[in-house]
């Protein structure tokens, strides 16, 4: 087990947040997360941290960081119609949707391009483009904090939904993700319902393709790439932890009064009983979009997303969420959530 102290955290979250953290640590196997466990340097605050891509530091971490890179990749058994994995939770999200993708591995081609990792997908249910984690996943397997047990939970059991789990909500702080268990489809079931897809996939090279060659999950997989890469910033270039916020939730009838006096408003059914807003669509309203205040400010192409300029301090950019926040409120009546983890 290696301490380290006084580290600078700039290049381990996407925000670009230059936090310094008490310690760190490499947790690169179980037996070193069960030694730092055992160890005086495990105490509170603690934190762990994946690819950094959805945490927003508002100041240095005055704790143990218990950095995840838990490495690995498995197949636990496949027949001619299904491949079960079984990844470790610091593996890179991207690199393994392409390596599934590459084996003819169907199931996971829509969530091309998420930052991260393996580890951190289950907790708030990555979800893009009409496909969601849980439409794959089999079993969670984690370490508690707590009792230092080894544990996993099976996918019913995980409560997820939009943007949440178990893992977002009752065991948060609690547990160690160490791998992930997913089958994926030798069939493939293209999921294009998602309109910008279809356009993607009509321009250039997929357009050119004869009637009896069909669409592939390599397809599928490029034309979410090609979109993403249109409206998202590269982290490496702008700093930024994707959507800040989560599209809202409500009822219908709240949505009818909505409507009536907002008749663009953008919107998607969830149920019966519910519809889910497009919160880039109300900061946009608000006048955020494209707004830069000091070294902070909501993306030109996508309102949803924060950026740092260079040079911003995390509580700017938690001062600027919380204006936004305020004006979607006032004009909406419409309570915006912060999707990305507040430390
Ligand atoms: P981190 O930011 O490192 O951690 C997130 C939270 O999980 C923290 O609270 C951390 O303590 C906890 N955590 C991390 N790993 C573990 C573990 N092994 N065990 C227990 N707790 C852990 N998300 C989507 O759903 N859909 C998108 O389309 C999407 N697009 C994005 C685009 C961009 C450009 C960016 C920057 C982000 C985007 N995100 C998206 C958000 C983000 O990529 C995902 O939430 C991702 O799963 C976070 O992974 P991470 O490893 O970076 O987590
Ligand atoms: N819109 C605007 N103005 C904007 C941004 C969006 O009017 O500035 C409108 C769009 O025109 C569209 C609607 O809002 O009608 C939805 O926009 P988009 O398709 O870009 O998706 P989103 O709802 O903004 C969600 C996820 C993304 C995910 C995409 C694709 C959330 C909070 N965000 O964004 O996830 O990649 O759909 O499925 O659910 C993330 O979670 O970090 C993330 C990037």
């Amino acid at each position: 087990m290696h301490i380290l102290n006084h580290q600078n955290l700039k290049t381990l979250n996407t925000f670009g947040l230059p936090v310094n953290a008490e310690k760190l640590v490499e947790i690169d196997s179980i037996e070193t997360l069960m030694g730092v466990l055992d160890s005086e340097y495990f105490c509170k605050p603690y934190l762990i941290l994946g690819g950094g891509s959805n945490v927003l530091f508002t100041q240095d971490f005055p704790g143990l960081v218990l950095k995840n890179e838990l490495k690995g990749f498995e197949v636990l058994s496949e027949d001619d119609k299904s491949v079960h994995l079984k990844i470790g939770a610091g593996e890179n999200w991207h690199e393994t949707v392409l390596r599934c993708v590459e084996n003819g591995w169907g199931g996971i081609e829509n969530l091309s391009l998420i930052p991260g990792s393996v580890g951190a997908a289950p907790i708030q249910n990555i979800g893009a483009y009409g496909v969601e984690l849980k439409d794959v996943l089999v079993r969670v397997h984690f370490v508690d904090l707590k009792t230092r047990v080894a544990k996993s939970l099976d996918n019913t059991v995980c409560e997820f939904g939009y943007r949440t789990s178990v893992f977002k909500t009752t065991l948060k702080n609690r547990i160690f993700i160490t791998h992930v268990e997913i089958e994926l489809s030798k069939k493939h079931t293209l999921h294009l319902e998602y309109g910008a897809i279809k356009d993607e996939l009509n321009k250039g090279k997929i357009k050119s393709k004869s009637k009896s060659e069909s669409i592939t999950i390599k397809d599928v997989s490029n034309a979410v790439i090609a979109i993403r890469q249109s409206k998202l910033p590269d982290p490496k270039e702008l700093g930024n932890s994707g959507s800040f916020f989560k599209n809202p939730v409500i009822t219908e009838m709240e949505f009818q009064k909505l409507e009536k006096d907002f008749p663009d408003i953008r919107s998607f059914k969830v149920d019966e009983n519910h519809v889910k807003l497009a919160a880039g669509w109300l900061i946009e309203q608000c006048g955020w979009k494209g707004k830069r205040i000091g070294n902070t400010g909501s993306h030109a192409k996508q309102a949803l997303v924060l950026v740092n300029y260079g040079g911003a301090k995390g509580h700017e950019i938690w001062t600027l969420a919380t204006e936004i926040i305020a004006s979607v409120k006032e004009r909406f009546d419409v309570q915006l959530e912060p999707e990305v983890n507040i430390i």
